[in-house]
C-alpha cells in the first residue's frame, strides 16, 4: 500500500495548493471561517501526498476533509432553505456530487489505490474554489440580503453546529 502511495507525485508541489484570499470571501465571516477551515485541511493533504508521509496520516486528514465539508453543506443549505433562495434545489445537487466524489476518493484510498494523482488533486483544488465561487457568492449574496449579517460570534446557532464535532 506505501509503494502504491509513494508513486506519481513527484510533480506535485508542497506548497499550498490553495490560498486564502479576499477575492474568495463571500461576506459572511461565518462561512468564510468554514472555507478556511476547508481550504487548511486540503492544504495539510497536499502537504502529507508531496512529502510522502505515512498513508493513515493522509486517510485521516482525508476523513477530516470530508466530515468537515459534509458539515459545512448542511450549514449553507439549512441557512439557504430557511432564506427561500430559489436556487436551493441546484446548489443541493451541486453539495451531494461533491459529497459523491468526496467519498470516492475515500474508497479508494482505503482499497489501497493510489487516488492523488495529480488530476485528483486538481479536482479537490477546483471543486473548492469553484464551489466557493461559483456556487455560494450567489447564494450568500442572495442570504446577506435577506438580512444575514456579516458577524462572527461564538454563541450563533451556525457556529454551535459547526463547532459541535470538529474542534
Ligand atoms: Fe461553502
Amino acid at each position: 500500500m506505501s509503494l502504491a502511495f509513494r508513486k506519481n507525485h513527484s510533480h506535485l508541489s508542497s506548497e499550498n495548493l490553495v490560498e486564502w484570499s479576499d477575492e474568495l470571501s463571500v461576506g459572511i465571516s461565518e462561512i468564510d471561517e468554514q472555507h478556511k477551515y476547508l481550504i487548511l485541511l486540503l492544504n495539510k493533504l497536499n502537504e502529507a501526498v508531496t512529502q510522502e508521509k505515512d498513508i493513515l496520516l493522509a486517510e485521516d486528514i482525508m476523513h477530516r476533509l470530508s466530515e468537515a465539508t459534509k458539515k459545512h453543506f448542511i450549514i449553507e443549505e439549512s441557512l439557504m432553505r430557511i432564506l427561500e433562495y430559489p436556487g436551493y434545489e441546484a446548489h443541493k445537487a451541486h453539495h451531494r456530487q461533491v459529497i459523491k466524489e468526496l467519498q470516492s476518493l475515500r474508497d479508494r484510498m482505503h482499497d489501497g489505490q493510489y487516488p492523488f494523482d495529480e488530476e485528483s488533486m486538481k479536482f479537490l483544488k477546483t471543486w473548492l474554489t469553484t464551489h466557493i465561487a461559483e456556487e455560494d457568492k450567489p447564494s450568500t449574496s442572495f442570504c446577506i440580503k435577506r438580512g444575514v449579517k456579516n458577524v462572527l460570534k461564538q454563541t450563533t446557532w451556525l457556529n454551535r453546529i459547526w463547532d459541535a464535532n470538529h474542534s
